[in-house]
Parts: structure tokens; C-alpha cells; sequence
């Protein structure tokens, strides 16, 4: 049974005639006929469309909100801010101790500069490598997503010329044949390497590290003076508090961070090395809201929850157990059904030659008030507990019997 979607639709509609494509960006790719579009409000691990629907979100605001929607402490940490000044002619002391508090709790950082959205770490990352090396290329992982930035598109994309991607060198994940021949024909060029701690593309099953697979790269960069990114801006908080490399056992010169860092507060990280930050200190690197002090507040706000409340553990038995529950259901209506990358991330994929049965379950997912994707990682968040996973798991069935039938 489908879900009532009329004012949704109508603003979709509405949409369409005033804002390009009606819904833009990577939002646009989420759109289902059967699914929600707009939102009326939201609380914890859930939110309400404009009809009145009510769904548990697997996909967390595609990934900040890792403590729920309106969670009281950060909101009030916010507010308390906003009360005495957010966008003002100088910079706010919270400032401080948000850079104090990532320099005590990211492992490798000792020093952060902050900016919105993680395409401004990610940016600035690549720059100060090509400030620190004098080189150029820019070396990274076939589909591995770093912003909408000109040289992580694709060269053909619409408004992308040659020169933005020029620069660019991709190989496959975890073949460190292809990375051992980058480095042997272009080491010279090659400003950096810059990679998620782990493959997360989309329409693909989600892949951790091979072992031994980040040392030989750290020791390969260090070598041939190539500035070791970490983009952790979706990963970041979610596998480790310390930095997700930790739970790999490296050391990059740069961690980016943003997404779950202010539980949906707009702020983004670049945190490094001391090695790195003469380049930070000559770098180029603005925006008028960069200085913004609620969301700064917010951010520190958020570290210290997830430190206090031991988030990684919550998210790490609650991801772990809905994914052994949603196989074996699975198992129960004769799928199988693929569960990868990290517990907090899991992304599905029902095993088959036809790829509808998966976007089919998903949809059947979506018509009982679960909201997941077909072609993305998924999202955990601290608060989708027991109650949550059992509601999910349930309609899970319903839906396994629904495209079984
Ligand atoms: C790994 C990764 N890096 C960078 C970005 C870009 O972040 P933003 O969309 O905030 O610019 C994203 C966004 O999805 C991401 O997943």
C-alpha cells in the first residue's frame, strides 16, 4: 500500500517552477515516486513528511544527525549561543574551544581550521598539499566522493572543463598495484593522495580496508613527500571518536571532517599535522560564515556528547544486530541480503541478477514508514535503539513478504 504523498507532490510541483530541478544536488537522487519529498517536522530517529507520514530514518540528514533530530543538549548549547551572537565582525571564543577540543580528541590534529560544508575541507586540504609539496596532481580513488568541487567531477559533467580535472589521478580501491604504479610513473606530480578510510561509493557494496593496506600507503606518501588525506567527512565520529584511521591503524597529515561533527549545525573541519600548518597559515581559505559561533558551540557541544555517552559502542551493538536480524529475515524469504561497511553505515543490497527486487524491497520499505535508499550507505544514529530496529526489522518482513508475493 502507498503512502499518501499529495502535498508532497504539490510541492514538488510547485517546486520545479521556481528552483532548477525542483530538488537539487545529491537530494534529487534520493526523490522516489513512492517516498516523501518534504518534510513538516522531525524529533530523534524520526520525521514527518508534509502528509503526515511518520518514518524512522535510516538516513539521518545523509549523516549528521548521529545524536537524532533536536537532541535538547545541542540544541541548547546552540541556542545559548545564538542568544549572544552567531554571525558578528569578529570571531567568537567558542572558536577556541572547538579547535581545543578537536586537538584533544582527533589523534593526529594539532591545529583546525573551520569552514561549512565538506567540500571546504576537502578544497583546502588539496590546496595546502600543493602549497607544502609544489606539486600539483592530486591522487584519489575511482567514484570516491570529496564535494561537489570542479576536480572531483566527472570530465564530462555538465559546467566541468578539461583543466578542472587535469590534475586528477584515480585507481581502483584496495589495489595497491595501481597506487605502486601511480606513485612509480607520477611521484613527482603528486601532491596527495586523498581517500575515505573506507570504500563507501554508491550502487556498490561498501568495502573496509585490506589489511596492510593503509601502512604501505603511509609509508609510500612519506616517502615520496605526498600529504596523506583522510576524508572523514562521512565517516568522521562514526567508527572511531579519535579519527576513523585510528580504527585502521594510520596516521594521515590531514583528517576532513564535517557531517555528524555539530549533529546537523553547518560547520566542517580540516584538522592536521604541525608539518602541515605553515601551509595552513598561508593558504587562502574564507567565507563570510565561516565564523559562525552556534553552530561552533553546537560542534563542541556534539564531541562532548558522543565522548560522554560512548556513542561508537551504542551505534557499533545497534548497527551490529540490525544487521544480523535484516540477513536473516532475509534468509527467511529466500534472499540474501549484503550488508556492508561499518555498522554505523551499513549499506544493503539484496543479492539477484535483477536489480529491481532491491529497489522494489525499498520501496516496499518506504511505503510502511522506513526511509532507506537504494543506492547509498545508510545511516545509524545514537537514538535508533531497540524500538527502533525492532519496528524496522518488522516491517523489513513485511516488506520481504510483500515482493515475494
Ligand atoms: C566522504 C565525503 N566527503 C566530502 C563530502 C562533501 O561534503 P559536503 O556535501 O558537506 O560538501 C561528502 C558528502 O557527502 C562525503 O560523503
Amino acid at each position: 500500500m502507498k503512502l499518501f504523498q499529495k502535498q508532497s507532490n504539490k510541492f514538488l510541483e510547485k517546486s520545479k517552477k521556481i528552483i532548477p530541478g525542483g530538488i537539487f544536488g545529491h537530494y534529487k537522487y534520493a526523490v522516489r515516486e513512492e517516498g516523501p519529498k518534504f518534510f513538516s517536522k522531525a524529533k530523534d530517529a524520526y520525521f514527518w513528511d508534509v502528509d503526515g507520514n511518520k518514518y524512522i530514518d535510516l538516513i539521518c540528514g545523509w549523516g549528521p544527525m548521529i545524536l537524532g533530530y533536536n537532541n535538547t543538549v545541542i540544541d541548547k548549547a546552540a541556542r545559548d549561543q545564538y542568544d549572544s551572537g552567531n554571525t558578528v565582525s569578529v570571531a567568537s571564543p567558542v572558536m577556541l574551544d572547538l579547535a581545543e577540543t578537536l586537538v584533544s580528541t582527533i589523534d593526529i590534529a594539532d591545529w583546525a581550521l573551520f569552514g561549512k560544508n565538506g567540500a571546504d575541507g576537502t578544497q583546502l586540504a588539496v590546496m595546502l598539499s600543493r602549497e607544502e609539496t609544489n606539486k600539483s596532481k592530486i591522487l584519489k580513488i575511482n567514484n570516491g566522493y570529496h564535494g561537489s568541487n570542479g576536480w572531483m567531477q566527472n570530465k564530462n559533467n555538465p559546467g566541468i572543463t578539461d583543466s578542472d580535472t587535469d590534475d586528477v589521478i584515480s585507481i581502483a580501491w584496495n589495489n595497491l598495484d595501481e597506487f605502486d604504479q601511480a606513485i612509480s610513473d607520477h611521484a613527482h606530480e603528486i601532491a596527495c593522495f586523498i581517500s575515505s578510510p573506507y570504500d563507501h561509493p554508491t550502487s556498490k557494496d561498501n568495502s573496509l580496508p585490506d589489511i596492510g593496506y593503509w601502512q604501505h600507503i603511509q609509508k609510500k606518501c612519506n616517502e615520496h613527500n605526498i600529504v596523506l588525506i583522510v576524508d572523514d567527512v562521512r565517516t568522521g565520529f562514526r567508527i572511531n571518536l579519535n579519527g576513523s584511521h585510528k580504527a585502521f591503524n594510520f596516521s594521515p597529515d590531514l583528517v576532513c571532517l564535517g557531517k555528524a561533527m555539530a549533529n546537523g549545525y553547518p560547520i566542517s573541519a580540516l584538522v592536521g599535522k604541525n608539518s602541515l600548518k605553515e601551509a595552513a597559515k598561508k593558504v587562502y581559505f574564507s567565507g563570510t560564515q565561516f565564523f559562525n559561533a552556534a553552530p561552533m558551540a553546537a560542534a563542541n557541544a556534539t564531541i562532548k556528547e558522543l565522548i560522554k555517552i560512548d556513542a561508537i559502542k551504542i551505534m557499533n551493538s545497534n548497527g551490529e544486530r540490525l544487521r544480523k536480524d535484516l540477513i536473516s529475515i532475509a534468509k527467511d524469504y529466500g534472499f540474501k541480503m549484503n550488508v556492508t561497511g561499518v555498522p554505523s553505515m551499513p549499506y544493503f543490497r539484496i543479492e539477484s541478477t535483477d536489480p529491481k527486487i532491491h529497489t522494489n524491497w525499498v520501496d516496499a520499505c518506504l511505503s510502511k514508514g522506513i526511509y532507506l535508499t537504494s543506492y547509498h550507505n545508510h545511516f545509524l544514529s545514537t537514538v535508533h535503539g531497540e524500538e527502533e530496529i525492532n519496528v524496522f526489522t518488522n516491517k523489513a518482513k513485511e516488506a520481504f513478504e510483500e515482493i515475494s508475493s
